[in-house]
């Protein structure tokens, strides 16, 4: 099968992380979690104390971000230092969303997305992919699920990582960031137009996988 450029957009908890991960170990694929480097970003910003957009800007054009897929989950450094099981704490949670509506900030990390999809072969989940990032991937789905659901499923997650947060709390913080993600003016979280939409709501992760591999397998056969 060809080596495809697969974009999975869609709103906090939809399941496009793990659906990602299984598509890219199915396929033999890299895995690029973009939310993963805004979440890096924002985490340096609080620890540095900086928040202005220029300040919070100049420290992305200026730090060395790498990512590195391994097979649990995407690493990523910043200058030199690990910091992947740092990312998904709720102070970050907190403030990504306003960190990542930076245009200069976004401009950076499009760059780096960019040069990491120049190969193919690459699952990209994020916000912005099938719309701003690879308008021209070859499978675009926009993956979404009810809140009640996506909310639900981080609780679980929180739960096993026993990081002590109601499911209401998670509930209102995706609600806020859903809000803010798609009404900000850069890159705004949007259904591309040529994106195939998928509520998992009701499906496994195993299923929502199988969906998009059968897609993939329609995209090669068009494509020949
Ligand atoms: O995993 P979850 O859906 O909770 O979030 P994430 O994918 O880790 O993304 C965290 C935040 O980064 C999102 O709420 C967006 O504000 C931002 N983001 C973005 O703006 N553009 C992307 N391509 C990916 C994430
Ligand atoms: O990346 P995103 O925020 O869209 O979601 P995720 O972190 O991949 O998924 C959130 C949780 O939902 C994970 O614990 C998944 O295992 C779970 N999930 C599920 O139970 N059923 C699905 N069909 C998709 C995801």
């Amino acid at each position: 099968m060809k080596k495809l450029v697969i974009a999975i957009d869609g709103p906090a908890g939809a399941g496009k992380s793990s659906v990602a991960k299984v598509l890219a170990k199915r396929l033999s694929y890299t895995y690029l979690d973009t939310g993963a480097m805004y979440r890096a970003i924002t985490y340096e910003a609080l620890r540095r104390g900086v928040s202005d957009e220029a300040a919070v800007t100049a420290m992305a054009e200026t730090l060395t971000m790498d990512i590195f897929p391994k097979t649990d989950t995407m690493h990523v450094t910043v200058d030199g230092e690990d910091i992947t099981d740092k990312l998904r704490g709720t102070d970050v949670s907190q403030h990504v969303s306003k960190i990542a509506s930076m245009a200069g900030v976004r401009a950076v990390m499009v760059k780096l997305q960019r040069e990491k999809a120049l190969k193919g072969g690459i699952v990209l989940d994020g916000r912005d992919i099938g719309t701003v990032v690879l308008p021209q991937a070859d499978v675009k789905i926009f993956l979404t699920a009810s809140v009640k659901n996506r909310a639900l499923r981080r609780f679980h997650e929180m739960k096993d990582n026993s990081e002590s947060i109601s499911l209401e709390d998670i509930e209102k913080n995706i609600q806020e960031r859903d809000w803010q993600d798609s009404h900000r003016s850069v890159s705004p979280l949007k259904q591309a137009k040529d994106a195939i939409l998928i509520d998992n709501s009701d499906m496994t992760l195993e299923g929502t996988a199988d969906a998009i591999i059968e897609i993939c397998k329609l995209t090669c056969d068009e494509s020949n």
